[in-house]
């Protein structure tokens, strides 16, 4: 049976291999209690750990008949399918509130307008998030319910996306699909001395953000009926790869490394210079990378009857303007944008990983 071990230097579902379903939940708080905060932390930290090990947080069935559950019980006999319960900390959590402006570090500031933006505030920002990721849908949903149960009177739920497949890939692992077609998750970040470079946090002006690191969410919507109505010969000039292999269009096989400068006989770089691989690549970004972590979703369809669904983007980095300086050119022209709207988007810090059991998130604080 999979499971990760939840205690260690670093939360889980970060470098964790991403598994195939993901469950993401953003909470408001609604008391105004330092003391509240405290307890919901120290509670969920230690019902985080009890699920990432298979177990319930408390009698799904218990012997008296006038007691209610404590466990809902939907995961009973389910065993961990690799549940990684990810905590983050939004930067409204550090307003005059709960008294916890003092440890709110610098770069933990709400991201800045963007080009290419249609954020819709149900799809926005949170004091708190919670990722649960795992190989089986019901496990990631039991764990978020649980959570928000668990608080209810303490906190509220903001917004929230349900992952059907993941949309990047870790080491060792095959590249799946986005649903537009593409591999994703080719040239994701998977050696260890690029999360030390590019991810986990090393130096802060918080002495509890060390080992931690940023995760940006921006829910991203397709315009599928366009994007399916699009020629072959655009769909990888949008990317710069090619679609069944998903190799650089200078190459032949997906782990081909992309040439950005060579050009074909017009004249022109043979991968556009505003196709998304183009833009985003480190070798035309001075070196930035980051994590990718993003899940494919779907809400349905909407009033009209257009299939809703997207790419939930998650990334994580040491410092947002990794995401900012992507995303800034990215919105302004990559040729993306014409087949997607970024409709959500939050900022989360990441705290390290707790070391052991009897400890919480955010303990420093009070
Ligand atoms: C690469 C799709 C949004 C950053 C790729 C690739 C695809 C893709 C198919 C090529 C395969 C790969 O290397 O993974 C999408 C789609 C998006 C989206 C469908 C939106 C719906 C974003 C955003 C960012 C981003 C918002 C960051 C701000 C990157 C990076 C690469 C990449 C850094 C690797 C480029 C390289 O080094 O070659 N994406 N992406 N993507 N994407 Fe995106």
């Amino acid at each position: 049976e999979l499971s990760y071990p939840f205690y260690g230097d670093h939360q889980a579902g970060i470098s964790t291999p991403p598994q195939d379903h993901l469950v993401f939940m953003s909470f408001d708080m609604t008391s105004k209690s330092a003391t509240d905060l405290q307890l919901v932390l120290a509670k969920w930290s230690a019902a985080m750990a009890q699920m990432c090990a298979g177990q319930t947080v408390g009698s799904a069935e218990p012997a008296r008949e006038q007691a209610v559950p404590v466990d809902t019980g939907e995961a009973v006999g389910m065993g961990p399918q690799g549940l990684t319960l990810t905590l983050g900390f939004g930067p409204s959590l550090f307003d005059e509130r709960f008294g916890l402006a003092k440890f709110k570090p610098a770069l933990l500031k709400d991201l800045p307008a963007m080009a290419g933006e249609s954020l819709q505030a149900g799809y926005t920002g949170g004091d708190l998030c919670i990722q649960a990721c795992a190989y089986d849908p019901q496990v990631a949903y039991h764990a978020v319910r649980n959570l928000a149960r668990m608080a209810r009177t303490q906190v509220k739920t903001r917004w929230t996306v349900l992952g059907f497949g993941r949309a990047s890939a870790g080491a060792n692992q095959s590249t799946p699909r986005n649903l537009m077609g593409f591999k994703d998750g080719t040239r994701n970040i998977t050696q260890a001395e690029d999360m030390d470079q590019h991810v986990w946090i090393a130096d802060s002006d918080q002495d509890w953000m060390v080992g931690g690191s940023y995760l940006v969410a921006r829910k991203i919507h397709m315009l599928i009926e366009t994007w399916d109505a699009d020629q072959i010969g655009d769909q990888h000039t949008v990317f710069g790869r090619s679609k069944e292999e998903g190799a650089p269009l200078t190459g032949k096989a997906e782990h081909d490394v992309p040439d950005f400068a060579a050009k074909g006989s017009d004249g022109a770089t043979i991968i556009a210079a505003d196709s998304h691989v183009a833009l985003a690549a480190h070798e035309n970004n001075g070196g930035v990378k980051l994590l990718r972590r993003g899940y494919n979703f779907t809400d349905g369809i909407d009033d009209v009857g257009r299939l809703d669904a997207g790419l939930f983007f998650l990334s994580f980095q040491k410092d947002p303007e990794q995401f900012i300086k992507l995303q800034s050119k990215l919105g302004a022209s990559d040729r993306l944008n014409e087949y997607i709207r970024h409709v959500g988007s939050a900022l989360f810090a990441v705290p390290p990983g707790l070391p052991e059991a009897g400890k919480y998130f955010g303990q420093e604080f009070f």
